[in-house]
């Protein structure tokens, strides 16, 4: 499959759109949120420039296990408010760290990771998992960039909502 990819700065915002249909068409018919994330993980990794591990973590039983992702192997658990993954849980807002070195209690899965962008995907408005992006490169996410994954994101929302007994 032949996906879109990002070329100049200038058309990022169609490309966010022009994702955000894909992964929407990629999902839409499969009611498997792992199979889902891992889809969505895949064409990520793929597109997007200059990341080094895409994936997500679920919340099971107080904490986040990894789930679905491509990069190296990374921490198996962490604790809800832990690090920026369980931080984004905890206050249910984006994290989008220009440094992670300058982030108190940031998990180091990967040294070489300099910034990162979660993002919390919710059902109902709880937590249940969250989307974390990484990079070599610091100060690597803009608002552009958050603001184009925040509707990804949303559309995985809203594929898992419209599940008969919608879980992750
Ligand atoms: N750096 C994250 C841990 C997850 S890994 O980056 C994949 C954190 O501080 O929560």
């Amino acid at each position: 499959m032949k996906l879109v990819m990002m070329t100049t700065e200038i058309n990022k915002k169609n490309f966010y759109r022009d994702l955000q249909a894909q992964v929407q068409a990629l999902i839409a018919d499969e009611t498997d949120t792992i199979a889902n994330m891992a889809t969505i993980a895949a064409v990520l990794f793929e597109v997007l420039e200059q990341v080094n591990w895409v994936g997500f973590y679920r919340v099971l039983a107080e904490q986040l296990v990894v789930g679905p992702f491509q990069g190296k192997v990374a921490c198996i658990r962490i604790p809800l408010g832990k690090g920026v993954c369980g931080t984004c849980v905890l206050t249910g807002e984006v994290q989008r760290i220009a440094d992670v070195h300058q982030f108190d209690g940031h998990i180091a899965c990967d040294a070489s990771t300099n910034a990162e962008l979660v993002i919390p995907v919710k059902v109902e408005g709880k937590v249940v998992a969250i989307l974390d992006i990484d990079s070599r490169a610091f100060d690597r996410f803009d608002l552009v960039d958050e603001q184009g994954l925040i509707s990804l994101v949303q559309a995985f929302e809203q594929n898992i909502a419209a599940m008969d007994n919608a879980h992750v």
